[in-house]
C-alpha cells in the first residue's frame, strides 16, 4: 500500500520503537494519529509531528482504547493502518513468576493488542494494514523470559490466524519480530533483571523494514541469522 496519505493509527507511540515508527510514518506522507499512555511524552511527540491527534489508552482498559480508536479515527477522517508497539517485559525463572506480573505481560503484550485490533478492524479500509510487534522471541522462547515469549508467541499466533481470516478484505497483518534493540525497555522490566543479552539491533533499520513491509503487504519481519539482518516474509 501507499504510505504517502496514508491514515495511520499508532498506539504505543510514547515508546522508543512506536515513537520511531510514528516519525516513520509522517517522513513518509502518511497522517499519523497518536496513542500511548504516558500523556507528556504523547504531547512532545504530537509536537514534534506538527500538532497530530493524540489520545491517552490504557491496554489493560479496554475503554480507553475503544475511545482513543473513535478519536483517531474522527481525527483522520478513515483509517488504512493500525500499528500497535506497546509492550512491556519481565525476566526471571518460570517457576518464580510473579501471578500478578504475569497477568500484566499477558494484558498489555497480548489481550491488550487484540482488543484494540478487534476494535479496529470494523474502520479499517480494505486494502489496509495491521502492524503488531511481537518480538524474535515469539519463535525462539528464550530463558528467564518465559512469560514474555509465551505472551509474543501468542499474539503471533493469533496475528498468523487473522492474516488468513481478512484474506478476503485484502487487509494485510504484518507481525514483526525484532531481535533486542538498545530502547530501555529491558530496564523498564515489571520484574527481574535481564540475562546478556546481544548488542542492540539497529533502530532506522528496522523502521526501515517496517515500513517496507508494509508498502508491500508483507507478513513477516525476521531476523535472517545467517545475516544478522531483519528480512521481510
Ligand atoms: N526493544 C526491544 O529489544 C524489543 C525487541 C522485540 C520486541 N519488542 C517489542 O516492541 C514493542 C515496543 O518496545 P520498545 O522497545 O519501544 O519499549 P518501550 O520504549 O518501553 O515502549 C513500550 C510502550 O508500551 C507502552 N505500555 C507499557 N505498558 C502499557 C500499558 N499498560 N498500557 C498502554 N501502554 C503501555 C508504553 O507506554 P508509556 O511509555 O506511555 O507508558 C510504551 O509506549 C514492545 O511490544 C516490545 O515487546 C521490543
Amino acid at each position: 500500500m501507499e504510505l504517502q496519505g496514508a491514515r495511520v493509527w499508532v498506539v504505543g507511540a510514547t515508546g522508543v520503537l512506536g515513537g520511531a515508527l510514528a516519525r516513520g510514518m509522517a517522513a513518509a506522507g502518511a497522517r499519523v494519529a497518536l496513542a500511548g499512555r504516558d500523556r507528556q511524552r504523547l504531547a512532545a511527540l504530537a509536537e514534534e509531528l506538527g500538532g497530530v491527534p493524540t489520545q491517552p489508552v490504557d491496554a489493560v482498559d479496554v475503554e480507553s482504547g475503544r475511545a482513543a480508536l473513535a478519536a483517531a479515527v474522527q481525527a483522520l477522517g478513515g483509517l488504512d493502518v493500525v500499528v500497535v508497539a506497546s509492550g512491556v517485559v519481565a525476566f526471571g525463572p518460570a517457576a518464580d513468576a510473579d501471578d500478578a506480573v504475569v497477568e500484566e505481560l499477558f494484558a498489555v503484550n497480548t489481550l491488550g493488542p487484540m482488543s484494540l485490533v478487534r476494535a479496529a478492524l470494523p474502520r479499517l479500509a480494505d486494502g489496509g494494514a495491521v502492524v503488531l510487534l511481537s518480538a524474535i522471541v515469539a519463535d525462539a522462547p528464550t530463558l528467564q523470559m518465559a512469560e514474555y515469549s509465551a505472551s509474543k508467541a501468542a499474539l503471533s499466533a493469533w496475528a498468523s490466524v487473522l492474516r488468513r481470516e481478512l484474506r478476503s478484505r485484502k487487509v494485510a497483518v504484518l507481525d514483526v519480530k525484532p531481535p533486542h534493540v538498545d530502547t530501555g525497555l529491558v530496564d523498564r522490566a515489571l520484574a527481574g533483571t535481564p540475562p546478556r543479552l546481544p548488542a542492540g539491533y539497529d533502530q532506522r533499520a528496522l523502521v526501515d523494514t517496517v515500513l517496507d513491509g508494509v508498502r508491500r503487504g508483507s507478513r513477516e519481519v525476521v531476523l535472517d541469522p545467517g545475516a544478522g539482518t531483519l528480512v521481510l516474509r
